[in-house]
């Protein structure tokens, strides 16, 4: 039975995986800021996910940006699966103090206190995200693979959805596998490649094993249907 420290375990993912891992006998610690997007105004009320968990773990009202929240947090823990992150990806273009702080930042603060204090702590699950993958993996007619950059504001006025490629030649759609290029077009891509590499560079070097998770759209009951992360998966929600 393990000591497991979820950061952003009052969220979506985390809360689930929180009772999951309970279930299963391990002793939970959640480090979570309760952000008012997710979890409205008063999460006592509000917050179904935080309510789910909130007698179940030892909870730490804290945020990843705090040295001395990541230090109570991480004492005595065997793992961290770090999903505490702002998660919207349109809302990062225009937020990116905000983004960068609370991803790269926050990921770099934990990993500077497990490089210089002596820790418990054996496994580092990081959540990272399809989004570092771009717009994906296409098929030029003449070129072969390509990997497109971001759509074009005059494209998506027109209401021209179908990616091109610098000489107008249509692009045919494939499956963005594992090797695919990673060219994230937003800045939450670009904080979780970061998140991912540093934890993949530096945990090996302090004798943690690193571990990381390119999620892309998960859903599922709990949902926060408020915040932007969930994007398209609310508008389908409203649209039906
Ligand atoms: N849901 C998806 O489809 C998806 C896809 C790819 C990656 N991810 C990643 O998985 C992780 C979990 O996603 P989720 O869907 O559960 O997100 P979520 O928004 O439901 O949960 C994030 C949690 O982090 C907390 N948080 C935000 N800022 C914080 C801070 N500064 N300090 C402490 N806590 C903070 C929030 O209060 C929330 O409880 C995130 O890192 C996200 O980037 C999710």
């Amino acid at each position: 039975m393990k000591n497991i420290l979820i950061t952003g375990g009052a969220g979506f993912i985390g809360s689930n995986l929180a009772l999951k891992l309970i279930e299963k006998g391990h002793k939970i610690t959640v480090l979570d800021n309760l952000s008012k997007q997710i979890h409205g105004e008063n999460p006592e009320i509000t917050s179904p996910l935080y309510k789910s968990i909130k007698d179940k773990v030892t909870f730490i009202e804290g945020t990843v940006t705090s040295r001395t929240d990541w230090e109570k947090a991480l004492q005595n823990q065997n793992v961290v699966v770090h999903f505490a992150a702002e998660t919207g990806t349109g809302q990062s273009m225009y937020c990116i103090e905000k983004y960068t702080e609370v991803n790269i930042q926050g990921t770099a603060i934990m990993l500077d206190i497990l490089a210089n204090n002596k820790n418990s702590v054996e496994k580092i699950v990081i959540a990272s995200s399809r989004s570092i993958y771009g717009e994906g993996k296409y098929k030029h007619p003449k070129l072969g693979i390509v990997y497109p950059s971001h759509r074009k504001e005059k494209d998506m006025l027109a209401g021209n959805f179908e990616l091109t490629f610098f000489d107008e030649e249509e692009l045919e759609l494939l499956a963005t596998d594992e090797d695919s290029k990673i060219h994230p077009s937003s800045v939450y891509g670009i904080t979780k490649q970061n998140q991912e590499q540093m934890i993949m560079t530096v945990c090996p070097t302090i004798g943690i094993a690193p571990v990381g998770f390119r999620y892309q759209n998960v859903y599922g009951p709990g949902q926060s249907l408020s915040n932007p992360y969930t994007g398209i998966l609310s508008i389908f929600f409203y649209t039906n």
